[in-house]
């Protein structure tokens, strides 16, 4: 599948993108509010080429909301956001954006080559873009998904795990240095949602692309993963996934009680509903004793 991908370099923006720039994504100090709400206040974060970034936090902690700021349609009062060392709205082609919902109906005549096709960037090369060439575009971002066997079908007629290829697919057809996904892991099932994670960190490792990802279920993320922000109160706080994955941070976070655990040499985060969770972050078990177990 995404093993023998051939997904052209990234894109460079007509806007003269920084390429001596280390960071593909810089935020500071980012503000955002929404009708009179502070929603998000001081949030600073920065990711490199080829990093593959969990955001997490509970529901309503404004992990759409910064996503949708980081691409320039939330607008910020405060604060800045840099993608290759341009503003959000110089840096269209620098970024793929797959949001958290979308449904398509089985009614819509629109085949999964069609959408990817919708995504690539021929527009910048203007009417000389040759045909081919937008074949080849478009077939190197189905390819890099697994997705050349539902190519032809109605978008509608597919499982959500196939869905959701053709998204990231059209997200990837503009050859994007940054891929915005908004959970898209949710609804699918065990052998997907791991097949996903694997395909996003092959796009970072293999092409260094820079993935910044929300999930509620981290698990199938965790071995592909490297960084992660969280997002609680407003604020944003980011670390290593060793750093962040930790039984007393998880369960502060999400102010429930969430256990961190080794199974057959992997770290999997599990809800933990019998525990009650501490001042200090660490969760009482029922018989009383206390953990804050790390990864
Ligand atoms: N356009 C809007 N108008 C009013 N309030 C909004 C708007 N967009 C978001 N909000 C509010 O901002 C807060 C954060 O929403 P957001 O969708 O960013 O959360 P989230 O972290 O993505 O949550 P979830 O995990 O449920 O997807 C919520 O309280 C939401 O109601
Ligand atoms: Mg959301």
């Amino acid at each position: 599948m995404h093993e023998h991908t051939n997904l052209p370099t990234p894109a460079t923006s007509s806007h003269h993108a920084d390429t001596s720039c280390a960071s593909v994504l810089d935020v500071e100090d980012l503000t955002v509010s929404i009708g009179g709400r502070m929603l998000l206040q001081g949030v600073t974060f920065a990711l490199q080429p080829g990093q593959l970034c969990g955001l997490i936090g509970e529901n309503g902690a404004g992990k759409t909301t910064l996503l949708r700021s980081l691409i320039g349609v939330q607008p910020s009062p405060h604060g800045q956001v840099s993608i290759s060392g341009l503003s959000p709205r110089k840096s269209r082609d620098l970024v793929g954006y797959v949001p958290q919902k979308i449904n398509f109906s089985p009614d819509l005549p629109l085949r999964v080559y069609d959408l990817v096709q919708l995504g690539c960037d021929g527009h910048r090369l203007g009417p000389r873009w040759f045909s081919r060439r937008l074949h080849q575009q478009v077939m190197a971002a189905l390819d890099a998904v697994g997705a050349q066997d539902f190519a032809y079908q109605r978008i509608g007629e597919l499982s959500g795990g196939q869905q959701q290829r053709a998204v990231i697919a059209h997200a990837l057809a503009r050859r994007p240095r940054l891929l915005l996904l908004d959970e898209p892991l949710a609804n699918l099932d065990f052998r997907s949602a791991n097949e996903l994670a694997g395909l996003l960190g092959h796009l970072t490792r293999v092409h260094g692309i820079a993935v910044l990802v929300t999930a509620h279920d981290m698990n199938p993320l965790l071995p592909v993963m490297d960084h992660i922000v969280y997002l609680a109160k407003g604020r944003a706080a980011s670390g290593s996934v060793r750093e962040v994955v930790q039984s007393a941070t998880l369960s502060k976070l999400y102010g429930y009680p969430v256990a961190v655990i080794e199974h057959g040499g992997r770290v999997l985060v599990l809800p933990h509903a019998d525990a009650k969770v501490g001042e200090d972050g660490c969760y009482l078990m029922p018989n009383g004793s206390t953990s804050g177990g790390q990864a």
